[in-house]
């Protein structure tokens, strides 16, 4: 039996089918999920297969594997040909490992076991305002992550290395560090940002300051040995304690979407550290300003559950700087999704 191919992206069922079918949400996050640890994309090259060929390639039973590929191809994820074989979409091929653009550890992210813990206590969130995880876990959520799902923590750090290494680019575009001495990167992953700003700049000192298990684990071009080293400094900690880190520039990306207090607490260990008239550059995705707002109000929730954090608006974090003593100089998209506020320590 073949499958008439439903529209990817809308669907055309009368309104009560379509909220059946947006509460069985989990079902089509749960299949993207399968399929990536399946690995059914690498799978899949050019040539079109069957369930049964594709079955043989990952080491599945055949009719569910069907079953699973046509529960996709409702999404537009993966295709299924009138002959019965299945090919790749331009979303399918993106769960590949070697696709330039894959968003294969983005999709596990997004569904890793701690988020079905947290998903379905998002009532008690909203009637808090809380995070989950603590009361979940017993503890906070990256140290949970590092300490004891290390899985998880590297499923986290190669989707942060592919969504940073894709950014990473824009934002050494962007930034213009002429005259800047050094640049400091505060919660920088594994330090993609600044490895590309070293690379701008071949005189410019660098500094990544992020948890242990990350800094371990930064860009080989930054640690011993690497092309970068030698101009690289990495500090293992927590920019909530302290930011032991002199430098004329600062960058904060994708940090300050957590609680309140963990935002002001990093703000003004980096406003005493860099002292009046160095340079702040934040960098966050904005929630009033985005080219998916289903994409980013449901990071959103997913931040208010991990973190007890939230997604900014450019009157949030316009506020949250201000509040924190920084003066807000310029507020300009870095690409369609990121913006910066290039700020300054006032004397
Ligand atoms: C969403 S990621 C952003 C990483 C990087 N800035 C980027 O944009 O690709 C958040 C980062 O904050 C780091 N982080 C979390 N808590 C931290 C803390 N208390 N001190 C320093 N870094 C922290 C995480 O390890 C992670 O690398």
């Amino acid at each position: 039996m073949t499958t008439a191919q439903t529209s990817p992206t809308t669907s055309t069922a009368p309104p009560p089918m379509r909220l059946r079918e947006l509460a069985f949400g989990a079902a089509c996050a749960a299949a993207l999920r399968a399929a990536s640890r399946l690995n059914v994309a690498d799978a899949l090259g050019d040539t079109p297969l069957t369930a049964e060929q594709l079955a043989a390639a990952v080491r599945t039973e055949p009719k569910p594997l069907r079953r699973l590929l046509r529960a996709l191809s409702c999404y537009g994820v993966f295709a299924e040909r009138p002959d019965g074989t299945f090919t790749h979409t331009d979303m399918s091929r993106q769960l590949r490992t070697d696709d330039p653009h894959s968003l294969r550890d983005i999709v596990l992210w997004c569904t890793e076991p701690w988020t079905w813990d947290a998903w379905p206590r998002l009532d008690e969130a909203v009637r808090s305002g809380r995070n989950v995880v603590q009361e979940l876990y017993g503890k906070e959520f990256f140290p949970y992550l590092n300490e004891d799902a290390p899985e998880s923590a590297d499923v986290f750090n190669r989707a942060m290395t592919t969504s940073s290494m894709q950014s990473a680019r824009d934002v050494a575009a962007f930034l213009d560090l002429s005259g800047a001495t050094s640049v400091a990167d505060i919660g920088g992953g594994q330090g993609h940002v600044v490895a590309s700003l070293l690379e701008k700049y071949p005189s410019l000192h660098g500094t990544l300051l992020d948890l242990p298990r990350v800094v371990a684990n930064a860009d080989p071009r930054l640690r011993a040995h690497g092309t970068l080293a030698d101009r690289m400094r990495l500090v293992p900690g927590d920019c909530r304690e302290d930011v032991p880190v002199k430098a004329d520039v600062y960058v904060i990306k994708n940090i300050l979407e957590w609680d309140d207090d963990s935002t002001t607490r990093t703000l003004s260990n980096v406003i005493r550290a860099g002292g009046p008239g160095a340079r702040v550059v934040v960098i966050e995705n904005l929630v009033d300003d985005t080219p998916s707002m289903r994409f980013s109000t449901a990071m959103d929730l997913l931040l208010l559950l991990n973190v007890g954090g939230a997604k900014h608006t450019t009157a949030s974090m316009t506020d949250r700087l201000t509040k924190a003593g920084l003066v807000i100089d310029d507020v300009r998209p870095v690409n369609p999704y990121l913006h910066a506020f290039d700020c300054t320590v006032p004397g």
